[in-house]
């Protein structure tokens, strides 16, 4: 695992980099998305460098690693349409190329393996960005999750529904209660993990996951079996380190 310790601007530029010799290598390629906070600097480097460069992202395919169950279509916090604005639109990317799993589907665990087979039948994920939870919990693998799980209908921990409550009015029973998420095992199967983290709130979760023993309740902590890993830390997220 390496670790970078930088300001935000510097390490939404080093994702930015990681991404675009990937996209220049093989336009084709698949990018894992992430949604939250913590990307969103890429994102805006990434938008920068297709307006001013002409980073292509027509032939990329990307896929989300969480979605919340219920929230309807137009939902400004349905992920879909969170990595819509944040990213897809920016940067002109193909609707059809840009995936999430169903949170609105009747049957949702045949929702979860229909997203599974499309990774695979993609080709597996190149790149993936990821952010991380307090609680550290990536995508939505909240503690406790199998170290080994793919795809699958999780319910929110209360520490995570109340961290979200800001993208819901502050309030936080209009946060669902459940989602489905890539599992770590489907994350793990990504070439290239990079976690991003900012600020002083992520500290304890940054430490865990760098220093911590590999456990299932530190759900990031896993990542430390992973060949390439790269972790993108601020001071004050690093202030535990
Ligand atoms: C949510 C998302 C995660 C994200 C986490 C951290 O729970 N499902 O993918 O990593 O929040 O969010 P933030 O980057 O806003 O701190």
């Amino acid at each position: 695992m390496e670790v970078v310790i930088a300001p935000a601007e510097e390490l939404a530029v080093l994702a930015a980099d990681a991404i675009e010799t990937l996209l220049r290598r093989d336009p084709a390629t698949v990018l894992g998305l992430a949604t939250g906070s913590s990307p969103l600097k890429v994102y805006d480097e990434l938008a920068r460098r297709h307006e001013q460069d002409g980073l292509s992202f027509d032939r990329a395919t990307g896929f989300m690693l969480d979605e919340y169950v219920g929230l309807t279509e137009d939902h400004p916090q349905r992920y879909r349409n969170v990595i819509e604005t944040e990213i897809a639109s920016r940067v002109a990317w193909p609707a059809d190329r840009v995936h999430g799993p169903d949170g609105l589907a009747d049957d949702l665990p045949a929702a979860c393996a229909a997203y599974e087979a499309a990774i695979a039948q993609a080709g597996g994920v190149d790149l993936q960005i990821l952010g991380i939870g307090t609680d550290g919990h990536i995508a939505f693998n909240e503690p406790g999750s199998s170290l080994a799980s793919r795809t699958r209908i999780k319910t929110l921990t209360r520490q995570t529904r109340l961290d979200n409550a800001r993208f819901f009015d502050d309030d936080v029973d209009q946060v669902p209660s459940h989602c489905l998420t890539q599992g770590l095992g489907t994350i793990m199967d990504a070439r290239h993990l990079v976690l991003l983290a900012t600020g002083r709130h992520k500290a304890e979760a940054v430490h865990q996951l760098v220093e911590g023993p590999i456990s299932a309740m530190w759900p990031a902590t896993v990542m430390q079996m992973h060949p390439h890993a790269t972790v993108l830390v601020d001071d004050a997220a690093a202030s535990r380190l």
